[in-house]
């Protein structure tokens, strides 16, 4: 028997996952690290930590399964999207990493898109330039420390990074690529044009491959540390949303996930790039060969409940502490004692701005319709009610965009509560079903990784091989009655505010 790891750099930590070679999950750990803010707006990381995170998750990992390195015989690596690893001619990181929630960067959106022509940057990258993504960031870099983007001589994704620490090789693949504004994602190539426009050196980014591509091999030095045989095929991965849909068996036309982890996104596969008319989607090269993903991606979705969580459910957490439950579970029963639609309560989920619909990073949470009625029951599920309502904006985009999805596959941390799956789907009217696999873009990769190294034919039928659906909820017609009225509400109220969140942004940030 053969074994594979997947090596997902995450934004809160590194998870290593090792399955075997007919798709079976075996171990899995995950090591954590810090999230520096050193200015409002900013968000870094360093790059040591992820390397650290990487090598210590995949020791504990095999440790765990009672393996040797040497039986691994192909790992994949996926990450956290966008974030920005400067390195010099000497490899050396050269300032922490820029991540994909870093909203520092408006400025340079704007520049890029005065520069290049908005209709050239959606024409080649078939997106709009956001903050988070990478581009504006080496423009930062180069506006604001120009001393530091003189040293630059490579930039990585996140992933990438890790990859280079393994092989000390420089590689990248088509669905990480597709979000640094940079790439062209209908040929899957880098964009001279961009690059030309921006003043960007293409010397600067790393050669590109499909995802399954065993694209580098694990260096003698790395070999040696990790325990494992030099020259193990390291394959592209993916970023994480395209390696998550490959982990939730988003691999043909219909099916399609929605991933509520501290952001939300509705990720559908394309057969052939389709962009919204009005640019609110992402459209991105898929981690499957020859093919294309759309999502949309709310920024607080489990953020919200965290949030409700740690300010406002102490009372929760503590009975949670006594009965040796999760606090969530006794929120989750708390928020179903309350009525659908929460008697009026509206919660507008934007406390970190929002991507998908509205790119607007001033945009800010909202609870609407207080009552001296409403206990915390309301609060919780008024906020449980909000995500599923921004996630309901994103399957409003893809239907009218003519996206096929017979199927929707709730996954992410959400995706546990049956309450929060059937208010998904009556919020959406549509049925959300459950799989039995929970490790999301660790097992994706994984399984490319198995791919990339003939343990199976093709991403499809690795997905048949781990993936099968184990549960259904379906949507409760008045409940879906009720929520569409709520729903316009919801769209209503920000349309009210969005000047006035300009606002106040003016006047605090
Ligand atoms: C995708 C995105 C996030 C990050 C962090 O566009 O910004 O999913 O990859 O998870």
């Amino acid at each position: 028997m053969g074994y594979l790891a997947g090596i997902d750099i995450g934004t809160s930590g590194t998870k290593t996952l090792i399955i075997t070679d007919a798709g079976e999950v075996v171990s899995s750990a995950t090591v954590e690290y810090p999230l520096h803010t050193p200015r409002p707006g900013w968000a870094e990381q360093d790059p040591q930590d992820w390397w650290k995170g990487s090598s210590e998750s995949l020791l504990l990992a095999l440790r765990k399964a009672n393996l040797r390195g040497t039986e691994i015989q192909g790992i994949g690596l996926s990450g956290q999207m966008h974030g920005s690893v400067f390195l010099d001619a000497n490899g050396e990181v050269i300032r922490p990493a820029l991540l994909w929630c870093d909203q520092r960067t408006g400025p340079q959106c704007d520049w890029i898109h005065e520069t290049a022509g908005e209709d050239l940057v959606v024409a080649e990258t078939c997106n709009r330039v956001l903050t988070g993504f990478t581009a504006p960031k080496i423009i930062w870099l180069r506006q604001h420390e120009p001393e530091n983007y003189r040293r630059m001589a490579k930039c990585l994704l996140p992933k990438d990074y890790i990859r280079y620490r393994l092989t000390d090789e420089f590689h990248s693949e088509v669905s990480d690529a597709s979000g640094t504004a940079l790439f062209n994602v209908r040929e899957r190539r880098w964009s001279t044009a961009i690059l030309d426009k921006t003043g960007i050196d293409p010397s600067v980014l790393p050669e590109v491959h499909e995802s399954v591509v065993p694209s580098a091999r694990v260096s003698p030095e790395a070999a040696a540390l990790l325990g494992l045989r030099p020259g193990t095929p390291v394959v592209g991965g993916g970023g994480d949303q395209a390696a998550g849909g490959v982990g939730n068996g988003i691999v043909s036309p219909g099916i399609v996930s929605s991933t509520l982890g501290t952001s939300g996104v509705l990720f559908a596969f394309l057969d052939e790039p389709l962009v919204d008319p009005q640019v609110r989607t992402h459209t991105f090269c898929h981690a499957v060969p020859g093919k294309w993903h759309v999502m949309g991606v709310m920024l607080s979705a489990g953020g919200s409940f965290r949030w409700v969580r740690d300010t406002l459910c102490g009372p929760e957490r503590d009975v949670a502490a006594n009965l040796g439950q999760d606090p969530y579970e006794v929120m989750c029963a708390e928020a179903a004692t309350a009525p659908a639609g929460c008697e009026g309560l509206v919660f507008l989920p934007y406390l970190t701005g929002e991507r998908v619909p509205y790119p607007d990073p001033a945009a800010k949470g909202v609870f609407y319709g207080l009552h001296l009625r409403h206990q915390r029951a309301h609060l919780i599920r008024a906020v449980m009610e909000g995500v599923a309502f921004g996630m309901r904006d994103s399957f409003d985009i893809l239907e009218a965009m003519g996206v096929p999805m017979t199927q929707v596959r709730a996954s992410g941390g959400g995706a546990r509560s049956s309450l929060w799956r059937q208010i998904q789907a009556d919020v959406t009217g549509r049925a959300h079903s459950t799989i039995n696999v929970e490790e999301g873009p660790a097992l994706g990769v994984a399984l490319l990784a198995g791919v990339g190294t003939g343990a199976w034919g093709t991403v499809e039928e690795a997905c048949g091989a781990a993936i099968e659906v184990v549960g259904r909820t379906d949507p409760v017609p008045e409940s879906v009655a009720l929520y569409d009225s709520c729903h316009a509400i919801y769209r209503g109220l920000y349309a009210d505010l969005a000047a006035r969140f300009r606002e106040t942004a003016a006047l605090f940030e």
